[in-house]
């Protein structure tokens, strides 16, 4: 049985007061979560929400990292420094590194690699766009997300890790994919492990839908076979949180 997962990403959010401010409106909202309750948030947050959050049921996670171990990458962060800080989880090729700062599938493979070897939990994000989607080659297009992503992963490392489904209009639009859409591409994900591995590792991989998703919309997305919990944006900011951390 897989534990759920729900986990908040924060993006461009949050001062670091603001952000402490928020752990604790939010910290008695989802202390009786049963899925495992992650904050992914900004890079310099990460240090007073571990300190927000300490003794609580909720785990951090940094929004993205470098694949180098450490060097002249003027601004950048690296595995080693989001674990000394306190990080559990990071967010691996979310649309927006992908869109904005043109992370390739190649780039984030090299960063779901590095973030394994240094004992972080890769949150991998794959999506299609709209086109895609009207032109009929969703699946397609997340299978090469997918195989190009954990190339040279191996199967016990994949076992571990999230993957997170986010269509990419439905990410901040309001508008959410129904749940038969997001159940048949995180079941095709799923189907997609067991080719490429086996069995035993597509049942144990968590995979996240995300895009849009609210505290009225969570309990039926995740109540789906192949969605084990969700990546949260703009709900991630509020007390919908709770409502869909307990959902
Ligand atoms: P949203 O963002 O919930 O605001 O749509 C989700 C995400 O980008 O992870």
């Amino acid at each position: 049985m897989r534990k759920k997962i729900v986990a908040g990403n924060w993006k461009m959010n949050m001062t670091p007061s603001q952000a402490v401010e928020l752990c604790e409106t939010l910290k008695p909202l989802v202390a009786g979560s049963e899925a495992d309750v992650v904050f992914c948030v900004p890079a310099i947050d990460i240090v007073p929400v571990v300190e927000a959050v300490k003794g609580t049921n909720i785990e951090v996670g940094g929004e993205n990292l470098y694949f180098e171990d450490k060097g002249a990458y003027t601004g950048e962060i690296s595995a080693d420094m989001l674990l000394d800080a306190g990080c559990k989880y990071v967010i691996i090729g979310h649309s927006e590194r992908r869109d904005y700062f043109k992370e390739t599938d190649a780039i984030v493979n090299k960063k779901v690699k590095k973030a394994i070897e240094k004992g972080l939990t890769p949150i991998m994000c794959c999506g299609e766009s709209l086109e895609q989607r009207e032109q009929g080659i969703t699946l397609d297009w997340i299978r090469m997300q997918i195989k190009i992503g954990l190339q040279g992963v191996d199967a016990a490392d994949v076992a571990k890790m999230v993957i997170a489904y986010e269509p990419i209009w439905a990410i901040g639009t309001g508008v959410t994919a129904t749940t038969e859409q997001a159940q048949e591409v995180c079941g095709a994900i799923r189907e997609c492990i067991a080719e490429i591995y086996c069995r035993e590792t597509a049942d144990a991989v968590r995979i996240q839908y995300g895009g849009s998703v609210n505290a009225g919309n969570a309990a039926e997305l995740f109540s789906q076979p192949d969605i084990d919990g969700g990546l949260v944006g703009g709900a991630s900011l509020k007390a919908d949180f709770g409502v869909i951390a307990n959902a």
